[in-house]
């Protein structure tokens, strides 16, 4: 079984499924499709009811898995925003659950979904409201977590105060509201510490973020990796599960931290500066903050082009040093993209400004200097929510956006400089 079925596996113990569906008017031998059914448990508690059920799913690895284990549920592979009448006939109900946060026009897919009802027909949405919300949490978490929604919606990806606005969207689809309640869940709605599987769960997708990716990548490659991170406790998880990985201590926006990394070793060929932040209160150039500009280019670009002078010395002993800088198409000032973020855009525009500017300095020496634009990524901040029903959009993997940074990190001798990549080649500046 894959790791995302086992994990999906996992999670479908946590949640109150039962409880979910006793609250639906579901009756025997109608028709009611589970969009985003992932590995088929809610389709085969609906089929308990003797509901005739199918199943949808974009992803065909899980549909395999639920087809496997409830031979007796029909399961097809489609991506249920593009579901119409034809795809199934009208259906009696539609159960849904953890897709609506991943619509980024929720009010346009449901009303498709209605009209695939019969008349009399029912639909369930379940999902999640101020997901990573619990409490107790300090403020400096509390405004962190909510720059990352706003970036997460700001973006279209996800949006983490989805529950809240279903019933709306289900007003505005023309649809009456009969039941609006909270569900109890293990992981996702508890009061007090969370439970040690959960935070183990936590953790393991944690450490899958994007960096760990490109870690891991190098490692594969047969790269001793050092794995820098400011947390010690998640930094020392991901070296261990990297085979001859070490660990070190790196905030890249202190100096004397640098400094400190700096002399823990004693040879460096490939350097990749991933550290990144969104800062919550990004916005317009217009309207953003002098505060919120400074903190971002902070770690950004200062600390990106700290490390990399501090590590130069280092760099210009190896017979191939590589400095990848982990950038953004955000960051290119001539393609057109609708997220404003300025602070965010800039920093990754400067960022850029020291790739060429670098690789100019080092042209003669071994040197490469590149910025990486990983692609649009759902990094584990997000996917560790797994729902059934979402899919990462292809190439958009934290392993298949890791592969740019990794293939700059280990260009060959005739390799390009100074230039900016993705995984369909350049990017325009
Ligand atoms: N995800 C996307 O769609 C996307 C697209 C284009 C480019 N990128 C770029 O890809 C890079 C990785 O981002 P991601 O998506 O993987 O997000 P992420 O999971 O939030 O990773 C960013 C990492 O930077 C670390 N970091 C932040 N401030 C730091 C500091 N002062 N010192 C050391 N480390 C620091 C964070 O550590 P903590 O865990 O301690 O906060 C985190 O591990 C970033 O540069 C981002 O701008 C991402």
């Amino acid at each position: 079984m894959s790791d995302l079925a086992s994990q999906y596996e996992r999670q479908a113990r946590w949640r109150a499924w039962t409880d979910a569906i006793s609250r639906v008017p579901i009756k025997p031998s109608q028709r009611v499709l589970d969009l985003g059914c992932g590995v088929g448990d809610v389709a085969a508690l609906l089929h308990a009811k003797r509901a005739q059920v199918v199943g949808v799913d974009a992803d065909e690895s899980l549909l395999a898995v639920a087809r496997a284990r409830h031979p007796a549920i029909r399961f097809e592979q489609m991506d249920a925003r593009e579901l119409v009448p034809e795809s199934f006939g009208r259906v009696d109900g539609i159960w849904s659950s953890f897709v609506a946060a991943y619509l980024p026009d929720p009010d346009a897919v449901v009303s498709r979904w209605r009209e695939c009802l019969a008349p009399d027909g029912w639909l369930a949405l379940v999902e999640v409201d101020d997901l990573l919300g619990h409490e107790p949490m300090s403020a400096l978490m509390r405004e962190q977590i909510e720059g990352f929604y706003a970036m997460a919606a700001a973006d279209g990806r996800y949006d983490f105060r989805c529950g809240g606005k279903l019933v709306g969207t289900v007003e505005r689809a023309g649809l009456i509201v009969e039941h609006d309640g909270m569900l109890p869940d293990h992981e996702l709605s508890f009061r007090g510490s969370a439970p040690a599987e959960v935070i183990d769960a936590w953790r393991l997708r944690f450490e899958r973020m994007g960096g760990f990716a490109i870690a891991q990548q190098l490692a594969e490659a047969g790269l001793e990796v050092i794995v820098g991170a400011r947390d010690e406790t998640a930094g020392r998880a991901a070296a261990a599960r990297i085979p001859g990985a070490r660990f070190l201590q790196l905030d890249v926006t202190s100096d004397d931290g640098i400094r400190a990394a700096v002399d823990a070793l004693d040879a460096l060929d490939v350097l990749v500066n991933n550290a990144g932040i969104a800062d919550p209160g990004d916005g317009g150039a217009a309207t953003v903050t002098l505060a919120v500009l400074r903190r971002t280019f902070e770690v950004n670009f200062f600390g990106a082009f700290a490390l990399t002078q501090a590590m130069l010395p280092l760099l210009r002993r190896s017979p191939a040093g590589r400095v990848v800088n982990v950038s953004s198409s955000l960051g290119s000032l001539s393609l057109e993209r609708k997220l404003q973020s300025f602070a965010y855009r800039a920093s990754k525009a400067a960022l850029n400004m020291l790739t060429v500017t670098l690789a100019q300095a080092l042209a003669g020496t071994p040197i490469k200097v590149n910025s990486a634009a990983p692609g649009y990524t759902i990094t584990d901040l997000n996917r560790h929510l797994l729902q059934p029903g979402w899919t990462p959009p292809p190439g958009q993997t934290v392993e298949e956006a890791a592969r740019t940074p990794v293939r700059l990190a280990l260009l060959p001798d005739d390799g390009p400089t100074g230039g900016f990549f993705d995984k369909n080649g350049s990017v325009p500046w």
